[in-house]
């Protein structure tokens, strides 16, 4: 099919090197000519797994412009909407790239009948938003007239950074939001491949095994737009409930790992995203809870499972400060090495990276930090050049000297660490990653949380 794609964040991007590795013409269309110039090189502008070599694999099928207009926009099958949504400080989700998007599909829209998908996670009812925003700027354009030629789904994404495009080949499911049969026919068509899981893995991403089939689930397309916010807002849930019983399992003595590994083996419960810890951050999990909260505020109502999440998850943070102060007894003048700045491991994404507000407020109380992650330093440097923080590529440079340590995000590399070579002090492990044993052996004060 011919596909273009409006956006190539984490989410377009991967969706575009998937559809077009399944054999799909697709054009990617993003605003940032730097981006565009790269990607028109063979070169991806994100760090996520694999994506080089799928890339590498496909780009001669794929194009990229900066302009709607050399898109080929009349004659596509399919037209995926992947455009950022960030935050507003209000939390609701900032819908300047939406608008300019359904702006220019107004624009270039031509007779032949197309799906409009769209990925971006909107806030509930953008879809049906999207197309009355279409109508509106196409009677702008063409006063009296109407278009009747398109129809806008939403199909949510549930890509993770760091696995994204293993996620992209191999999804748990494939929502498709709309109650209009050919609209669905059209969209199950593309995505047949991943249903049926009937294509030649890449080589660096082979089929998890037993995986079959993806079950395709169709439902009407307000019901998608939430279940998104649903989903994640569970998942960031999920994690603020283990991290609260942390707290109670450090004050009597029980140990949080046990404890999430023990309820984990109930299948109601399941064993994932209940490692207890730093806790959530990166761009998603802060932005849709926020959202979800503006949201039901709207309409009356209280989200207050939701708002308790956030609560707990942001004072874990300030947990890690106050528990380093009360160990160290005051944290003015102390060397601090942090282990690790990205969000999580395998991407070097800094958005709402804990890293960034433990350095701020260490920084604050007096403290001299030094920061060493695998990949993300470049971008520290660049988002954060006045944290106060100095940010250090070499590790053993990171190690020769710290007072305390905090492990902030388990890049495996952290595992390898010659400990009998660090000089003995506090570690905190923000993650419960670290071998605990040697470190004790060695001599070293060690925190974990909720043990
Ligand atoms: C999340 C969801 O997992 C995806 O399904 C969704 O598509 C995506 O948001 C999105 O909306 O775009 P992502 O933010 O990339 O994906 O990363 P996660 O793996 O979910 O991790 C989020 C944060 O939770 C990280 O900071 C991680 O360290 C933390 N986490 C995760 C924990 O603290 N404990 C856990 O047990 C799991």
């Amino acid at each position: 099919m011919r596909v273009v794609i409006i956006g190539t964040g984490y989410v377009g991007l991967n969706t575009a090197v998937m559809l077009a590795y399944l054999g799909n013409a697709v054009t990617c269309i993003d605003t940032n000519p730097d981006k565009v110039t790269l990607l028109k090189q063979g070169i991806v502008p994100i760090h996520e797994p694999h994506l080089d070599d799928v890339f590498a694999s496909v780009h001669q099928r794929m194009r990229f412009t900066t302009d709607y207009a050399q898109a080929d926009i009349p004659n596509a099958d399919v037209i995926i909407i992947a455009v950022g949504t960030p935050s507003l400080p209000d939390g609701k989700a900032n819908l300047t790239y939406l608008k300019q998007a359904a702006k220019a599909l107004a624009e270039h829209l031509g007779e032949t009948f197309t799906i409009i998908v769209n990925k971006s996670t909107v806030p509930i009812g953008a879809g049906n938003w999207v197309e009355g925003l279409i109508h509106d700027y196409y009677q702008e354009l063409h006063p009296g007239k109407m278009k009747h030629n398109f129809n806008v789904i939403s199909s949510p994404e549930f890509l993770s950074q760091g696995s994204a495009l293993h996620n992209s080949f191999y999804p748990n499911r494939v929502i498709i939001g709309s109650e209009h049969a050919p609209s669905i026919e059209r969209f199950s068509k593309l995505f047949e491949p991943i249903h049926l899981q009937n294509f030649e893995p890449p080589e660096c991403l082979p089929r998890p095994e037993g995986l079959t089939e993806v079950p395709l689930f169709v439902c009407n397309l307000i019901s998608a737009e939430m279940l998104k916010y649903a989903a994640n807002a569970f998942l960031a849930t999920k994690i603020s409930f283990i991290n609260e019983i942390g707290h109670l399992a450090q004050k009597v003595g029980a140990d949080i790992d046990a404890i999430a590994k023990g309820i984990g083996l109930d299948p109601r419960i399941g064993n994932r995203f209940l490692n207890a810890g730093i806790g959530w951050g990166g761009s998603c999990f802060g932005k849709d809870t926020a959202a979800l909260v503006a949201i039901a505020q709207e309409k009356g109502l209280d989200m207050s499972i939701v708002q308790a999440a956030r609560d707990v998850n942001y004072q874990q943070r300030t947990w890690v400060v106050d528990t380093l102060n009360e160990k160290l007894g005051g944290l003015d003048g102390r060397r601090v090495t942090l282990l690790g700045f990205s969000f999580k491991p395998n991407t070097d994404d800094l958005r709402d990276a804990p890293s960034i507000d433990i350095s701020r407020e260490l920084v604050k109380r007096g403290a001299i930090v030094t920061a060493h992650d695998p990949i993300a330093l470049d971008n520290a440097r660049a988002q954060y050049p006045d944290l106060g923080v100095v940010y250090e590529n070499d590790l053993s440079k990171a190690l020769e000297s710290p007072e305390a340590i905090i492990l902030i995000t388990e890049w495996p590399i952290y595992s390898t660490i010659d400990w009998a070579k660090v000089p003995k002090g506090v570690v905190l492990d923000g993650r419960n990653f670290l071998d605990t044993e040697t470190l004790w052996q060695l001599g070293f004060d060690v925190i974990r949380f909720g043990k």
